[in-house]
Formats: C-alpha cells, structure tokens, sequence
C-alpha cells in the first residue's frame, strides 16, 4: 500500500491515505503512531521525536499536538498549543490536515462539541483515517455521548472489517449505547482475529459488567492479562481496575486491594486516567466497607495541583471525592469554588455537564465524604438524572450512582435506595452484595418474607462462588 519515493509530496500512508508533504520518515512515523495509539502502547517517545525533527509535513506536529491534549493537564494544552502552532506554518496542507489542524484547534479552544464533528466529517470522508476515529470517539465519550462514540465505530468498520482494532472500537460504542449481545460479539470477533487487543478485552469486560457475569469476567481478564505489559498506564490500570471491579462484586475484597496496590495505583501517579482508576476503585471498596487505611492520603497529593483543572467533568468529580476523603477540607473548598466558576462560564453545549450535574454532585460528594449523607442523598439526586453528560462509560459513572444509593440507604430513604436496588438486582442478578443490601432495607421496611428471601439468595450465591473459586484453585 505504501508508496514513495526520496522526494516529498503527496504520498500515502500504511492506510493508503495521501499525506501531504511526507517523505518516508514521516510516513514511518505515522504509520507507527497509528499502530502504537490503537494497541494502547507506550513507546510514543519515538512518535514525538520524529514529530519534533519535522519541518514540512504538518501531520506530525497535529498528532503529537492531540497525544498530549489527551493527558488531560495544563502542561500538555501549553505544548498542545505550540505543535499545534508549529504545524499551522507547515506549508502546502491538503484538505484531510486542515481537518485535523481546525479540531485540534477547537480541542484547544474548549470546543469538545466541535472537535468531535470535525472529526465525524474526517471519518466520513476519509473512513481509513483510524485516528480520526479514535480521537472523535475519544471527543464523544469526554462528552457522554454514547451514540456519536457509535456512529464512528460503524462508519470506520464499513471500510475497515479486517482490522481488528476497528472491531474493538465498534464494540466499545455498541456496549455503551446498551447494545450489549452485538458488542460481546464484536469484541470476541476482534480477540478471534488478534489476541493482544487491549481495547478489545476492555470492551469485552464491559459487556460482562453490564450483565453481571462475574466469573467469566474474572477469568477472562486474567486470561489475557499478560499482555498488557506493553500497555501504556491507562489501559494497563484500566484493565486491571476492571478485573478489580467484578472481584468486588464476588466479595473477594481482599484481592481486590491488592489490585490496587499491585496493578492499579503506582504506575503512573501523575496522570489524571491512572489517578481516577484508583479512586473509583478505592472509593468502591469503602463502600464495601473495607478499610483502605492511609491510600487516600497518597492518591490526594497527586491530586492538589487539580483543583482548577476542568478538562472534563466526569474527573472533576473524582479528583473532588478523594480530597474529600483524605480530609484536604482547604482543597475541597477551593476546589468547590472554582467549579462553580466553571459552571457559570460554561458554553450551552456543555451547561448541563457542569451546572446541572458536576456543580450539585461534586457538593454531594463532598458531603458524603463527610458523612452528611441526608445531604448527599438529596444533592447527588438532583445530578443524577444528568450524569451521562459528563463523560465518561457507564462501567465508570456508576461509581456516583453507588455513592447516591450508600447515602440513601445511610439517610433513611429506603424506598427510593429498594427501588435503585431492584433494578440493580434484574440487570445483575448474581451479586450477592445487592441481594444482601435489599434485605437489609426489606427488614427496616417490615418485609420478612422478601428479607429472609434475599439474604437466602445472597448466602446461596456467595457459595457457589466459593465453590467456582475452590475447582479453579
Ligand atoms: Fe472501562
């Protein structure tokens, strides 16, 4: 597919798209930019030394420009800015980069709206362009906009159905738009087709979450965990987040801490996705009732040079709940302040991220760290009926929702926590703490019967579990 000669011009890449002003260092890095990003790799020094040596195709400097916005810090958007400057005076750009220069553009400029249609159109026009995909996915899920994350990974698979990446990523969209049956079947077709799909394996994962299959979960994971070693932090903490997650819910708790000492937390503490995986995660086993002992206090002063951050709501939030926890009470505050601030400048495509959910869910998060749950309870409810809008998959807000549903339950609002409950319960049937959790408030409300019931089930499940765990041991 490839073709070039000494000299530069339009020539194509490993996609067969043309490149303008390439020659063929720029078409290797690309090429390799391309592999490395969507096998979740960790070798992107070599991408950004090539894009630093180039002077005429502006492709590099726009990739490298996207690389470091997707960090989610001020460092990376001050260095997004100047690649993204250098590549603006890069001359001769054809069409398919001034797409990319105008959404990184809007990327900079706070326009997540934009940049995901810009790159909507580079898909449609330009189907092979699987970083256009990647990043317009990756534009979509910051914006909680599952159908959009969908619509990309359609358009890409109708060109590209023997990449096996473009399988994974197709999935991704299906399981976050609820299509569940098509999404585990995408995402096997993608491991069928490469084992070492990382993406793949988290969007499987995610179908198993969603219908409770614990044990497949559990050991599909582990499975195919030995090749995230050459996963970069996110997608290695993610993973094992996780197979940490459905270890929660087979109450094998303990393991699950190791997780985050072993796997989740560790690898990368400055970075905002190694950051929320380990605080969705430490904030899960809390409600679990395990004491987590001095980890808030490690993961939260990673944490104090965030407090202004507002990349995308969906981390604010998380950020906000660990100081919260480690008692960083001055942080909390300023931190309080400050997205209330954001909330206020908010443009009308992202108001109901930040003013209808991030501003009452972060003070009702704040409040459930200090165990003023009837407070919780009732400002948290008030950002529930928003919270797809502040990004995120429904794997990760579900952490909000389990905080809402410990604060009810902690404040006395049974009916409202039973009716949470029982939903859980029909979506996921084999958990033994849901089951436990509703006869719990089946006995506060005088129900006996369903109360001895569900503490029954609860028993019944935690056996056979046990019993699962002792023939694989
Ligand atoms: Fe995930």
């Amino acid at each position: 597919m490839r073709s070039w000669g000494g000299k530069r011009g339009q020539v194509k890449d490993g996609q067969g798209l043309e490149v303008a002003n390439a020659d063929a260092h720029a078409i290797e890095a690309l090429d390799f930019l391309r592999e490395e990003w969507l096998a979740f790799g960790k070798r992107f020094d070599r991408f950004m030394t090539a894009a630093d040596k180039e002077e005429r195709c502006a492709l590099l400097p726009v990739m490298a420009a996207n690389l470091v916005l997707s960090m989610n810090s001020h460092e990376g958007r001050a260095l997004g800015a100047r690649y993204l400057e250098r590549a603006r005076k890069m001359p001769d750009a054809g069409a398919r980069e001034q797409a990319w220069i105008a959404a990184t553009d809007a990327w900079l400029a706070g326009d997540g709206d934009k940049s995901l249609a810009i790159h909507e159109k580079i898909v449609a026009e330009w189907p092979a362009d699987l970083l256009a995909g990647k990043l317009g996915q990756l534009h979509a899920f910051n914006l909680g906009d599952a159908k959009a994350l969908l619509r990309i990974g359609t358009r890409l698979l109708g060109e590209n159905g023997d990449n096996h990446y473009v399988w994974g990523m197709h999935a991704f969209g299906l399981e976050e738009c609820n299509r569940i049956d098509e999404a585990e079947a995408h995402a096997r077709k993608a491991i069928a087709m490469q084992r070492q799909d990382p993406w793949a394996h988290h969007a499987l994962a995610h179908c198993l979450e969603a219908r409770g299959r614990l044990v497949e979960g559990v050991a599909f994971l582990q499975s195919v965990s030995d090749t995230w070693e050459a996963c970069n932090s996110f997608m290695y903490t993610h993973n094992w987040w996780h197979l940490a997650l459905f270890l929660i819910d087979l109450d094998r708790l303990d393991e699950a801490l190791t997780l985050f000492d072993t796997r989740v937390w560790g690898v990368w503490k400055e970075f905002s996705e190694d950051q929320i995986n380990a605080i969705s995660l430490l904030a899960r086993l809390e409600l679990r009732d395990v004491d987590v002992g001095g980890r808030w206090a490690d993961v939260a002063s990673y944490l104090e040079q965030r407090l202004h951050d507002h990349f995308v709501p969906f981390l604010d939030l998380q950020y906000l709940y660990a100081l919260a926890r480690a008692g960083r009470h001055s942080a909390v505050t300023e931190m309080l302040a400050s997205l209330e601030d954001r909330a206020e400048r908010a443009k009308p495509f992202e108001r109901e991220a930040w003013a209808d959910c991030a501003v009452p869910a972060a003070h009702g998060l704040a409040a459930h760290a200090r165990g003023d749950h009837a407070e919780a309870a009732r400002l948290l409810g008030q950002a529930m009926p928003h919270l797809q809008s502040i990004g995120g998959s429904i794997a990760q807000r579900a952490l909000f929702g389990a905080i809402h549903l410990d604060a009810l339950i902690r404040s006395g609002w049974n009916d409202a926590a039973v009716k949470i409950l029982q939903a859980d319960e029909r979506e996921r049937p084999g958990v033994p703490a849901t089951k436990r959790a509703l006869a719990g408030l089946y006995r506060k409300l005088g129900r006996a019967e369903q109360a001895l019931t569900a503490d029954y089930q609860a028993d019944q499940l935690a056996h056979q579990y046990r019993t699962v765990r002792g023939v694989a041991a």
